[in-house]
């Protein structure tokens, strides 16, 4: 279908709101608009108003909207077979986990629908490994960020999402992100794992240290503690690399994927090595639209695209010309604090909430988010290109100028 020939659909954005607030759980505290359509770095909204997509679905839409190779696999696949039960063989679910072992560590995939499925299989895998031996304890980091269900969220090291759900599977203890110490004082003999985002995403955009992602890898390796890399936001090309471990040239025992994979279908998995890629055992874990062929055919179309059009390397190029631009408006503007991340999944720390700057950047045609209320969140799609990221400065300048302007910052 040519996009550019649908027709506007204008109008009725107040029926949506009212209706979605008189008819769903006001889990979220939404933005007044209705995204409508989307093409490439762009979307629009019900209005017709365009806006520059430097959220992109919060890292989910990595090849841009709408991307004409998905849409014909999505098409063809649909016709083909959209469903059918993991008790048979499925061929593109196949070629899919064999391509993501070529690509990381990984001997083995497990398929489910999320990253917080993603995160539990992970749970499940380390507890069964290190039950021998009594060991069911896993360590967490502060700030972390592991997904929505009870095991996940009891899993997550912040307050605000854990508060109302106490009491969790019990087992999970934290420790400071970064801190060798903490960490190695915090491994007993009950500690089945170790998990950690390379790059923390919701926490604020945080990276490990190198020191202490090669002292986890050494200290898990010497305790027999698997180490678990939650990949689902930072993974799969949005650091510059393929993985965000691949920076620190050290490897998981486990890794967990899901966000970009199906270019917005859902989809998560959980990567294993070696022996435990062999811990689960039939009827110990299951999904029944893990990895199904409509979703897996479109993961191995999103894998081809991003190889096609080394969109990996475009992420490391890109990402670190907007680095460079961001740092130029934090030496204009004395109340930007910090500039931080790698590739296309990069913060800007501010000193004041930065919900206006959002609001404001948004009214002006870009769309960015805010995470930890003081760090601006930007995770554009990984074919952006160096025209998108000098519009999206501007408007973020302009966006600061005007709430000056105002006296709101
Ligand atoms: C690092 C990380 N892990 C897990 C999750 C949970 O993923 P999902 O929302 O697909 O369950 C997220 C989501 O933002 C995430 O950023």
């Amino acid at each position: 279908m040519n996009f550019e020939k649908l027709p506007l659909n204008k109008g009725g954005t107040e029926k949506v709101m009212e209706e979605s607030q008189r008819y769903l759980m006001p889990t979220y505290s939404r933005i007044p608009v209705v995204i409508d359509r989307g093409k490439g770095a762009k979307v629009w909204d019900k209005e017709g108003k365009s806006y520059l997509d430097f959220i992109s679905g919060i890292g989910v839409v990595a090849i841009g909207h709408s991307h004409p190779d998905i849409c014909k696999v999505i098409k063809e696949q649909s016709h083909r077979l959209i469903h059918c039960s993991n008790l048979y063989y499925i061929e593109a679910q196949a070629e899919l986990a064999k391509k993501l072992c070529e690509l990381s560590f990984a001997d083995k995939v497990f398929f489910c629908n999320s990253g917080a499925e993603a995160n539990e299989a992970a749970i499940k895998i380390a507890r069964k490994f290190g039950s021998g031996k009594g060991a069911f304890e896993i360590i967490a980091m502060n700030s972390s960020f592991h997904g929505r269900t009870l095991a996940t969220v009891g899993l997550t090291g912040q307050e605000k999402y854990r508060r109302w759900f106490e009491p969790f599977p019990p087992g999970f203890k934290f420790v400071d992100f970064n801190d060798i110490e903490q960490l190695r004082r915090s491994i007993t003999s009950k500690t089945c794992a170790v998990i950690m985002e390379p790059i923390q995403g919701e926490g604020g955009i945080n990276e490990a240290l190198p020191q202490f992602i090669e002292a986890a890898r050494k200290l898990c390796t010497e305790r027999e503690v698997l180490l678990i890399f939650d990949e689902v936001q930072c993974g799969l090309g949005r650091t510059g690399k393929w993985f965000a471990y691949q920076h620190y040239g050290v490897e998981p025992d486990i890794m967990t994927l899901a966000k970009p994979l199906a270019a917005g279908l859902p989809i998560g998995a959980c990567l294993a090595k070696g022996k435990v890629a062999d811990v689960l055992s039939p009827g110990d874990h299951a999904s029944t639209f893990g990895g199904g062929p409509l979703v897996s055919s479109v993961a191995l179309e999103f894998l081809k695209i991003m190889e096609r059009d080394n969109l990996v390397e475009n992420a490391a190029k890109k990402g670190n010309y907007f680095k460079e631009k961001l740092y130029l408006l934090k030496k204009k503007f004395s109340f930007i604090r910090d500039v931080r991340g790698r590739g296309l999944m990069l913060g800007m720390e501010l000193e004041f909430k930065g919900k206006p700057v959002v609001d404001t950047a948004r009214e002006k045609g870009l769309l960015i988010n805010v995470v930890k209320e003081k760090v601006l969140r930007f995770l554009p799609p990984l074919i952006v290109t160096e025209e998108d990221i000098d519009m999206a400065v501007s408007i973020l300048e302009d966006s600061f100028n005007t709430l000056k302007g105002k006296g709101t910052i």
